[in-house]
């Protein structure tokens, strides 16, 4: 058995069984875009619904918002995204290709075993290591870089029809922002006393110059953010309390603990208390999963400052007034869908074959219940009765070509946890054979057992 896979077998599955394609493939791609197909569509979906369960429905101190994409241009003066959200980047002066300076040195250090921080290092510093080291451009291998300069990574765009720089908006590169514009909106609104949260998932852009690795870093993407806000010196503890629920909600979805590690930053900003990452084991190496930040109550001063708006909230109890600290927990839904097919690929050995099986979270399956007429003549009405009935409950295929060793199968790459069998003891018996993707054994059931069987085992 490998669950080891190569990038190549994780890109080339999911182009081949329609979970991700190439963005805009038939006019040549779109560097660093991608297209989510039928069976990709809704594992993301259900990735995002789990992680909504997890921590807006289970949680009654927590609510959701869905904010606009494009914010006032001052939300980005505020959270300082205007004025520092930016990559070191030098062009290669041979092939024109663009790089970040920062990545060169990591990957280069990780190559070379040295120990490294280009976040901590001035432009100057950054040139001086890749000249001294001589590294090279990673398109054309030759060594002629320009000096380093700052790109600030907002997608800029305007309002109206004349593009003037009063018109400048920008296509928000973290979703965070809309949920500290609406503190006090769900604070009124809601009735909300602190100790509470904001939740929202969507898109977010960064002009990002990055090295492949298929969805792990693109330049839209989405995210599932979450701020906690509560008072000064709750922080320290719903840090950690963030930590452990960002930890347990991977696990809940079935990865293995040990594929998975905190990873404390080395720099902080000059407003955080304390900042980690959790890592998970990607083919390229351990990379950044989702970040914990508590943030202190930096976020809403600046909003109160920018706005001129009163961000301070009364404790209804002690009457005392603060601005709230907040604990940010942050994780991208395509960088997780990349993880999630990485942790269930596998390919076993049968006896004259190899199975490449996606052994997911039923939960996260696209389809639960994949219903396959034995003989297209003999039972195809029966099958197609049976999908009218289940598909109003959870999502079902149907697949009635090719042999039944095929389509359990093409059934197993895509992750869907059972199979459903219609034969002639199906006609005769009302009874099913349903099949289970991870041990491949059969149990027989009757056809009315089938929707609670499918339902107690689909759970989150
Ligand atoms: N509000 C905090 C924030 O945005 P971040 O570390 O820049 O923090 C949070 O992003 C998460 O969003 C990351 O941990 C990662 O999962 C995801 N993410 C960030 N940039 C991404 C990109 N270019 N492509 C895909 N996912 C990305």
């Amino acid at each position: 058995m490998e669950n080891n896979p190569t990038m190549e077998k994780i890109v080339n599955l999911c182009k081949n069984r329609g979970i991700i394609f190439a963005g805009s493939e038939i006019y040549g791609g779109m560097g660093n875009t991608w297209d989510y197909g039928p069976i990709g569509v809704e594992i993301k979906n259900n990735i995002k619904r789990a992680w909504w369960k997890m921590f807006v429905q289970e949680n009654k101190n927590a609510y959701g918002v869905d904010a606009a994409i494009l914010m006032n241009s001052r939300v980005w003066d505020a959270s300082g995204h205007t004025a520092s959200f930016s990559d070191p980047k030098m062009d290669c002066k041979e092939c024109k290709a663009r790089s970040r300076a920062d990545n060169l040195i990591e990957e280069y250090a990780k190559k070379h075993n040295i120990d490294v921080c280009p976040d901590k290092m001035t432009n100057e510093e950054m040139e001086k290591f890749i000249d001294d080291h001589k590294i090279n451009c990673p398109k054309c291998g030759k060594h002629n870089f320009t000096n380093i300069r700052q790109f600030n990574l907002m997608f800029e765009t305007s309002r109206g029809v004349t593009e003037d720089n009063q018109n400048k908006i920008y296509l928000r590169p973290e979703t965070a922002q809309g949920e500290f514009v609406n503190f006090l909106n769900v604070q009124r609104s809601m009735r909300a006393k602190v100790p509470f949260s904001i939740a929202q998932i969507g898109k977010a852009f960064r002009n990002e110059v990055t090295p492949g690795n298929f969805i792990f870093r693109t330049i839209e993407f989405e995210q599932m953010e979450h701020q906690l806000f509560c008072k000064e010196g709750q922080d320290v503890e719903f840090y950690e309390e963030y930590k452990q629920k960002a930890m347990d909600y991977l696990v809940r979805l079935g990865f293995n603990r040990e594929h998975l590690r905190y990873k404390d930053h080395d720099k902080l900003a000059f407003y955080a208390k304390a900042a980690c990452d959790i890592q998970f084991k990607y083919p390229m190496g351990w990379e950044e999963l989702n970040g914990i930040h508590n943030r202190t109550n930096h976020d809403l001063s600046r909003h109160q400052e920018y706005s001129n708006k009163s961000m301070l909230y009364m404790d209804p109890v002690t009457n005392e007034k603060y601005i709230p600290y907040v604990v940010e927990y942050s994780i991208g839904a395509d960088r997780l869908m990349l993880a999630v097919l990485c942790e269930a690929y596998n390919e076993e050995k049968l006896e004259n074959e190899t199975r490449v099986v996606l052994k997911l979270h039923p939960s996260l399956a696209a389809n639960k219940l994949a219903i396959l007429p034995l003989m297209k003549r003999d039972h195809g009405d029966k099958a197609n009765e049976i999908y009218k009935e289940l598909s109003k409950h959870f999502m079902c295929d149907y697949d009635e070509s090719g042999s039944i060793g095929k389509r359990y199968r093409r059934q197993d790459e895509i992750g869907t946890p059972f199979c459903l069998t219609v034969d002639d003891n199906t006609i005769n018996n009302n009874t099913v054979t349903i099949r289970f993707r991870d041990s491949m054994e059969q149990i027989t059931l009757s056809i009315d057992e089938v929707k609670d069987f499918v339902l107690k085992n689909i759970q989150f």
